[in-house]
């Protein structure tokens, strides 16, 4: 079934054989990048515009390999180094370039919603790159890719998603996605980052990380994201990793096959130790490659248009 969308704003939106469809594009279109020559034409003529609020080097940088061996031409905009220093608002930033005639906009802001409001406000097509707390709907599908390219599948697996729940747009569009294919989510963190209506997402609840290690099939790793905390919510940072960290130690208790992630940027030490996002049990630069191939079928769906 064709993909219909103008925009991908979060994957709460999504059906499930949208999910699958986008999916099974980014398992065909991965192979190109490991030709000698990793470019085809397929967007050729189009034009892609990042426009990053806050910093990313994974996604900024895979959806820009995306368009361009896709053969988009694409330019970039952040903060720093735009109008938005002098106070242009998102709003006239983004119809200055859309007079530009662009395609395809990448949008990345620290307010929930930004890419909504502004993809209400332009013809060209909006694809959410992290919006505050709310969505990061291209990690949770290469988060996806990268289970279903290990296991076969998502249906029926245990994923554990382990840290700071309340501050994470990964956790949310995870916990979204992966219930809806199937899997059981287990969200775990202490109290004070583990916001109230998770078991209406679908996720069941845990405090205490050595009670639901040995259950899971993958062991999810979040950042604490210190920039979105308001107040001081942890007692100190040793006694997080010692309650929530995953080291080798932990990890002799779970599963023989258990498939570690984490979406980056790591904090070693603090939510995982080097030996463990290091390991055997790693996917985590998997993650970062399959991250080209899902932003590679994202621009290309929504460029047919
Ligand atoms: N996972 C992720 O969004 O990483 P960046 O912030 O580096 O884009």
């Amino acid at each position: 079934m064709p993909f219909k969308r103008k925009d991908l704003l979060g994957i709460r939106d999504l059906e499930v054989h949208e999910m699958e469809h986008i999916l099974e594009v980014a398992f065909s279109l991965k192979e190109i990048n490991t030709r000698p020559i990793k470019k085809v034409p397929t967007l050729r003529g189009k034009t892609v515009v990042h426009l990053f609020y806050e910093p990313s080097t994974r996604t900024r940088t895979s959806f820009d390999i995306a368009a361009k061996r896709l053969s988009a031409d694409t330019f970039s905009i952040t903060a720093s180094s735009s109008s938005i220093v002098k106070g242009e608002t998102a709003l006239d930033t983004l119809k200055n370039l859309e007079a530009m005639n662009p395609d395809i906009f990448i949008i990345r802001h620290s307010a929930s919603g930004t890419a909504q409001r502004l993809a209400q406000r332009t013809t060209a097509s909006v694809i959410n790159a992290g919006d505050g707390m709310h969505e990061h709907p291209s990690q949770a599908l290469l988060d996806m890719m990268t289970i279903k390219e290990r296991r076969g599948r998502l249906d029926g697996l245990t994923i554990l998603i382990v840290g700071d729940i309340t501050h994470s747009r990964v956790a949310r569009s995870n916990i979204w996605g992966l219930t809806r294919m199937g899997a059981r989510v287990i969200a775990c963190g202490p109290p004070t980052l583990i916001p109230p209506n998770l078991e209406e997402m679908g996720a069941a609840v845990s405090l205490h990380l050595h009670e639901v290690i040995p259950e899971a099939d993958v062991i999810m790793m979040l950042r604490l994201q210190t920039e979105r905390q308001q107040q001081m919510l942890l007692p100190s940072l040793r006694e997080y990793s010692v309650y929530y960290g995953l080291d080798g130690r932990k990890l002799e208790k779970a599963r023989k096959d258990v498939l570690i992630m984490h979406p980056g940027p790591i904090n070693r030490g603090v939510e995982i130790s080097p030996e463990v996002a290091d390991g055997p049990h790693s996917l985590i630069l998997d993650q970062v490659a399959n991250g080209v191939a899902v932003r590679m079928a994202l621009l290309y769906l929504l460029g047919q248009r």
